[in-house]
């Protein structure tokens, strides 16, 4: 790639005292905004991916679609968008978590996963992990393997790449 983690997390924008007093957001509006930034990060992202030998990626809403879809058309392999509730037309299988702001639910069409599958979790940023190790559970129940998550960033202080190590998932990140 033409621009190293190092320069991608140069474009991520911190916003202090977002959405709550004390907290300092990582924001990548500023980073996909940049051309050869998306560009790059998409490419650091499919790499990581390619040689963990998934066959599909699924990316959380909303932010995780923006890199695991394209992660994926890259690779040439499929994309399973992993929804907030109430948006997918079919019967679906869901999970609820708690998250660092309140509490969600995920959804996915199982009939989306190939029973073996094996799933590559892709998303903006880890926090708490609650998203991603709630995406991997259901992926699970679903039938397909899940052994390895990819993040643009991780907030390490807030414990979620352990959690997922706990659940036996590799975690990579482009940047801290
Ligand atoms: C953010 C982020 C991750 C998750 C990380 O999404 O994009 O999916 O939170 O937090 P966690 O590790 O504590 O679960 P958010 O729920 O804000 O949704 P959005 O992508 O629709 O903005
Ligand atoms: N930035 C963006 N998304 C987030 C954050 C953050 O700092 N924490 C939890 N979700």
């Amino acid at each position: 790639p033409a621009l190293s983690c190092a320069e991608l997390k140069a474009l991520v924008r911190t916003v202090p005292d977002f959405p709550a007093p004390g907290i300092q957001f990582r924001d990548i509006t500023t980073l996909i905004a940049d051309g050869p930034g998306l560009a790059a990060t998409i490419a650091h992202l499919a790499g990581r991916v390619e040689a963990s030998g998934a066959d599909m990626v699924a990316g959380m809403e909303a932010r995780g679609f923006i890199f695991g879809a394209a992660v994926a058309a890259r690779l040439g392999i499929g994309f399973l968008p992993v929804r907030k509730p109430g948006k997918l037309p079919v019967e679906t299988m869901g999970v609820d978590y708690a998250l660092e702001y309140g509490a969600d639910r995920l959804e996915i069409d199982p009939g989306a996963v190939r029973d073996g599958a094996r799933i590559a979790l892709v998303d903006d940023l880890i926090a708490t992990g609650g998203t991603a190790c709630a995406s991997a559970a259901l992926l699970r129940k679903a039938g397909a393997v899940v052994d390895h998550a990819f993040f643009v960033i991780d907030l390490p202080d807030l414990g979620g790449a352990q959690r997922l190590r706990a659940e036996d998932i590799g975690v990579d990140a482009l940047m801290d």
